[in-house]
This record gives structure tokens, sequence and C-alpha cells, in this order.
């Protein structure tokens, strides 16, 4: 068991009508403020509308940003970057799902960048100074409301990376679970395979069984995902299912479930090269994904972890430790596709092509890739192809 230190620093303002707390989070950092938000979806369904109502009534100046893609690029960034250096702002407000929140975060910091910003990127260069990054969370899915992660796509390289850091971290997020009602089936099932793979690639780790609470706490999450996630999947205006997933949300990548222990990260990695060549949707990538990882590191050393994830978080009993394993993955596998995500890269248009050059990228980049087994090129292949 590691070390560790956790900054909680994000204001949550969790419920109902929370947004009427929006001007009181705002002002301790200025009353300027850039809103960045995506291609439509908030202002159409009234998100937008309440935005603006509090800030009228608090004083609150405002330029906005909109049109932000889901995987967000780092042309839409830039573009960014030169509203924020032209204009006087002292909070950057993203509100939207995690690609409008990452790409507000990184134009908070590119604020004071002067040289190339895709450097950070790739060299994970330190972020020495950002605005204040504010969000109204309208997608439950990355955590990023409460994390330091910004993951953008450079199209024209065809990567796919992040960056962390705390002095991105949100200074505040307001979380209405009212907000994700008019969230489609198809992306609310992309946000609950996004939480339950963060879940795992911290959950399945080599750190000691022996230390409980990260682990317990996941396991706890796991199961609200797979109880509230079918009903938020068929009814998308059920109240508390929402509030469960939102919560979840932020949960699975505020750092609890990560104290104390090595993580993996293997799944998110092999996703990403996904989503740079095939633009697909983050969650889609990793529902297929995940379990073919799982089948693939599972061997006699990894055995006992899968174990008591049967147990814990999928009731299994009365069975060996190998047999509740296999019937583990079976189970997630299962829960994947009962909110109709896919099993194969095939059923999303994804063919062989690219699989060496995937793998190849991840290596030259990180080398061995993973914290409960360390996957080689050759093993990245095996799992893409797997997955075909
Ligand atoms: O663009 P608009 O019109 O807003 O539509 C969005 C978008 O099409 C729509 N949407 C948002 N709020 C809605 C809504 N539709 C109806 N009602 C609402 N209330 O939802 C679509 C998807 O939005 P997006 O923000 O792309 O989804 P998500 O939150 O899943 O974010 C995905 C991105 O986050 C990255 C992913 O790789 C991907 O780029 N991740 C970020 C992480 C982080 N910062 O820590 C960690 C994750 O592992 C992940 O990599
Ligand atoms: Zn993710």
């Amino acid at each position: 068991m590691r070390n560790f230190y956790l900054d909680f620093s994000t204001k949550i303002y969790f419920g109902k009508k929370q947004i009427k707390k929006l001007g009181k989070a705002i002002k301790p950092f200025g009353d300027k403020i850039l809103i960045v938000t995506g291609k439509g979806s908030v202002k159409k369904y009234g998100i937008f509308d309440d935005v603006i109502k509090e800030l009228k009534k608090d004083n609150i100046e405002w330029s906005e940003y909109s049109g932000i893609t889901p995987n967000p690029r780092l042309k839409e960034v830039m573009k960014g970057i030169e509203i924020a250096k032209k204009g006087d702002v002292d909070l950057i407000l993203a509100v939207g799902g995690g690609s409008v929140i990452d790409a507000s975060k990184s134009i908070a910091f590119g604020k004071y960048v002067s040289g190339d910003l895709w450097e950070y990127f790739v060299e994970d260069k330190n972020v020495e100074k950002a605005l204040p990054v504010g969000t109204v969370l309208t997608v439950a899915a990355t955590g990023s409301e409460m994390d330091g992660n910004s993951v953008i796509t450079n199209e024209e390289k065809k990567q796919k990376f992040s960056i962390h850091s705390e002095k991105i971290k949100p200074k505040f997020s307001i979380l209405d679970p009212t907000y994700t009602f008019t969230v489609p089936p198809k992306q609310t099932a992309y946000g609950i395979s996004d939480i339950f793979s963060h879940l795992l690639e911290q959950y399945f780790s080599p750190t000691t069984t022996d230390w409980w609470i990260p682990d317990r706490i996941a396991e706890g999450v796991l199961k609200t995902l797979i109880y509230w996630g079918k009903v938020a999947y068929r009814d998308g205006y059920n109240y508390f299912a929402r509030a469960n997933i939102m919560w979840a949300s932020t949960m699975a990548l505020n750092g609890i479930t990560a104290t104390g222990k090595i993580t993996d990260w293997a799944t998110h990695k092999m996703e990403h090269e996904l989503s740079a060549y095939y633009d697909i949707p983050h969650g889609e990538g990793l529902a297929i994904l995940q379990p073919y990882w799982m089948e693939y590191v599972l061997d006699s050393e990894t055995q006992e972890r899968f174990a008591i994830y049967g147990r814990n978080v999928w009731d299994i009993k009365g069975l060996s430790d190998e047999e509740t394993a296999i019937r583990s993955i079976k189970k997630t596998r299962e829960f994947f596709n009962s909110l109709d995500l896919p099993s194969k890269l095939k059923e999303v248009g994804i063919n062989g092509k690219y699989i060496e050059e995937m793998a190849g990228n991840l290596e030259e980049r990180l080398g061995k890739i993973g914290g409960l087994k360390k996957l080689s090129k050759k093993d990245v292949e095996n799992i893409y192809r797997m997955a075909l």
C-alpha cells in the first residue's frame, strides 16, 4: 500500500436547483467569465438560460465560446485560447459534458502558454498557471467535474492525449441531476460504461487486498451503477437513477478509489488510440475492450482479485476462485450488453488495419502499459485482435 495525498478542493453543489449557487461560486474569482459550451444541447434544453439568469442576478459579465465537439479537438482549444487571451476573463465556466469541461481546462492553462500547447500533452509538461475553471455538468460520465485531467485530440497527428494538473481541477461544480434528464439512452450508456471502467482501472491492481477502503467504496459505486444504470438507460427522467449515476461519475475519478493503490489504466490507453483513429465515443470503446482486457490478464496470479470482484460486486457464491473470476468477466460483458453496448470492434466499423500502428504508438510513448499486468506491444495487439 502506498502513502497518499488527496486534494478534494473542488466545491460540489449537488441537487435540484443548485444553479442558484452559481453567482456565489463565481464571485471569489471575479465577475467576468467566459462560458464554454458544446454543439447546442445546453441551449436546446434550457440549461444555458438558467445559467444566464443567475449571472444577470449577480451582475456577472460573460462572453461565450460554443461549438466544442465530443472528443474535443486541439484546434477548438486553440480558438478558445485566442478568445481568452483577448478578453478580460476571471474564470472559465464549462457548461456541458466531459468534452466541454476538458476543452475549458486546456483553454484555462493555454491562456498562459506562449509556445506549442501540444508539447504539454506530448511531454507531460508541468502546468504552471491557469485561469480558474468552474463547471455546470450535463452528462454523467468522465469525472472531469472533480479531477485535474483534460483529454484532447490532435486530429492531424491522430493523437488523443491527456494532461493532468491540480491547477486545472475545477474550483466548483454544479451537479443537478435534472440537467441530465435529456441525455439520450445511447449517451447515457456510454457514460455508465466510462464510469464503470474508471472504477475497474483502479480496482484491478497489484496492491495488497488487505487495503480495503478504496476497494469497498468502489464496489459500492459499481453496484450502484449495475442497479441504477439500467433504470437511467430506460427511464431518463427518473431522478434517483440520474442522481446516483451523476454522483457515481464524480466518485469514480475524484481520487478516492485510487488512494494508496497502484492503478492500471491500460484499457483507457488502448481506447484513446481507438478514439484518436476512429473518433468513436469513449464509453463505446471501453465497453468493448474492458472485458477482453479482463480475460487477457486473468491468470493464477490475478485470479484472487477477480474472485473478490465476482463475490463482492456480482454476488457470485459457492464457486472456486477460478470459476468466480471467469463468471465475473461474463457478468461484466452482459452488463454492458444490457445497455445495448457493443462487444466487438467490427460492430462499430473497426477492422484490424491499424492494430499494429496503435499498439506501436503506445509502446513508443509509454513503454509497457498497465499496473495489474505490464502489457507489451504484442499483448496490446492481442487484446485488440481478440476484440475484432
Ligand atoms: O455538444 P452538445 O450539443 O452539448 O451534445 C453533447 C454531446 O453530443 C450531448 N449532451 C451533453 N449534455 C446533454 C447532451 N445531450 C442531451 N442532454 C444534455 N443535457 O452529449 C454528447 C456527448 O458529450 P461529451 O461531453 O462528449 O461526453 P462525455 O461527458 O462522455 O465526454 C467524453 C470526453 O471526455 C474524455 C473522453 O475521452 C471524451 O473525449 N474523458 C475525460 C476524462 C477526464 N477529463 O478525466 C476521463 C475519461 O476517461 C475520458 O477520457
Ligand atoms: Zn474514461
